[in-house]
């Protein structure tokens, strides 16, 4: 056939060719092992104890998990991030630290099994981790398997000490590794979006870190948030853009800025990973009940969870700080966050259309006041709080 096409045409249709074969290949498929449909939910340690991390920790704030409604609201693993580890034994098996968990690691994911809830552990794809504990460079299939066998369901592996290695092709060597293990391990990779991880990270793990490390103040919020912003239309059930853990209940944020910052997490499918202290949630205080109005807040938890698994996105920013972000949801609804980056308080309008809502009438129900109304005007306006958002949820009304 080639024989009977003129010079010319000969590299046209080979083009045409390779246009077709390419065109019709799927996306690379996201890890396939079965989980994270929706962003994991849990616990890790780093955020609030940094190396301070013990056995008697893990088991009160696994306790606590339970105790203040944060398991049956959907957060699952508890994660001890690193200084759990100290050495490596001849055969090269990791060691946890006997003297802050005496009773090892598989007595301590039983107890968080027996609890109800799944046990997370972290490591470093480098040499060392970033607090100089062992990394598992060269030791990925030995660890992977001695996870497996000590009951844990999630693995952070983070990227310190790793120079002159390259990081799809170390994280693609855990990830089978993990594979291999004999257990569903959560995938959650931590380069802190230094090597372009939404192009590869999806058929790699089931999450993906997209920033630096968060810290516990308002500046660092939004630059996380413009920063995951920008890879919505990668995420999707089983692999998740990950903006970092959450730093509500620290301390160093006011109430409006926390509730913006897990409105926004929930908008942006980003893992709902706890980092405060859990057990003081337990308090009758009224900064422990603020911290429970957002953390268990199931109505944007829902949204959070929304089996669809599409990222929101900003579609209104008019002018740039006052901005309107929408997450279209599985039963034909959408999430509407209108979010006051300035330092004033100021009303933010929108109009249904704007948010992807065709309708006469729509029915709208405020995520933090939990209250409801059917409205027929055509625009929508709040007075949104500096470093605030109003979070709705809006369907076509039928009545
Ligand atoms: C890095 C990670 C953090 C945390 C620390 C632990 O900075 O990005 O999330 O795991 O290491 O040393």
């Amino acid at each position: 056939m080639t024989r009977s096409l003129s010079r010319a045409a000969v590299p046209a249709a080979l083009l045409m060719l390779i246009v077709a074969v390419l065109g019709a290949r799927p996306a690379a498929p996201p890890v396939d092992n079965g989980l994270a449909r929706t962003p994991p939910m849990g616990w890790n340690s780093w955020n609030k104890f940094g190396c301070n991390v013990s056995e008697q920790l893990i088991r009160e704030t696994a306790d606590a998990m339970v105790a203040t409604g944060m398991r049956d609201a959907g957060y699952q693993y508890v994660t001890i991030d690193d200084c759990w580890q100290v050495a490596r034994a001849v055969d090269g098996t990791i060691i946890a630290d006997s003297t802050r968990f005496p009773r090892g690691m598989k007595a301590l994911a039983d107890y968080v099994h027996a609890k109800g809830l799944k046990f997370g552990l972290y490591t470093d794809a480098g040499r060392k981790t970033c607090e100089g504990r062992p990394g598992s460079y060269g030791y990925e299939a030995l660890d992977a398997r001695t996870y497996a066998a000590w009951g844990v369901d999630y693995v952070k592996i983070d990227w310190c000490n790793s120079e002159g290695l390259d990081a799809k092709t170390q994280y693609t060597i855990f990830g089978e590794a993990l594979a291999k293990s004999g257990r569903k391990i959560v995938f959650s990779i931590c380069e802190w979006g230094s090597n372009q991880p939404w192009e590869w990270a999806p058929a790699v793990g089931n999450l993906w870190r997209t920033t630096g490390d968060i810290q516990d103040r308002w500046s660092s919020v939004v630059t996380l948030v413009d920063l995951n912003a920008q890879y919505w239309h990668v995420a999707r059930p089983g692999a998740w853009n990950d903006p970092d853990m959450l730093e509500v209940g620290n301390g160093g944020m006011t109430r409006n800025e926390y509730r913006a910052h897990f409105s926004l997490w929930a908008m942006m499918a980003a893992p709902l990973i706890a980092g405060n202290d859990v057990r003081q949630m337990l308090d009758s205080t009224r900064a422990a009940t603020d911290i429970r109005e957002i953390l268990l807040n199931r109505d944007v938890i829902a949204v959070d969870q929304d089996s669809l698994g599409v990222q929101g996105k900003l579609v209104q920013a008019s002018p740039s700080e006052l901005q309107v972000w929408v997450k279209p949801l599985a039963d034909g609804s959408r999430a509407v966050l209108l979010f006051n980056r300035a330092s004033v308080p100021s009303p933010i309008t929108t109009r249904w259309r704007t948010v992807g809502v065709r309708a006469e009438k729509v029915r709208v129900r405020d995520l933090w006041q939990h209250t409801e109304q059917v409205i027929a005007d055509p625009t929508y306006t709040a007075l949104v709080p500096s470093h605030g958002v109003v979070m709705l949820r809006v369907w076509p009304a039928t009545d």
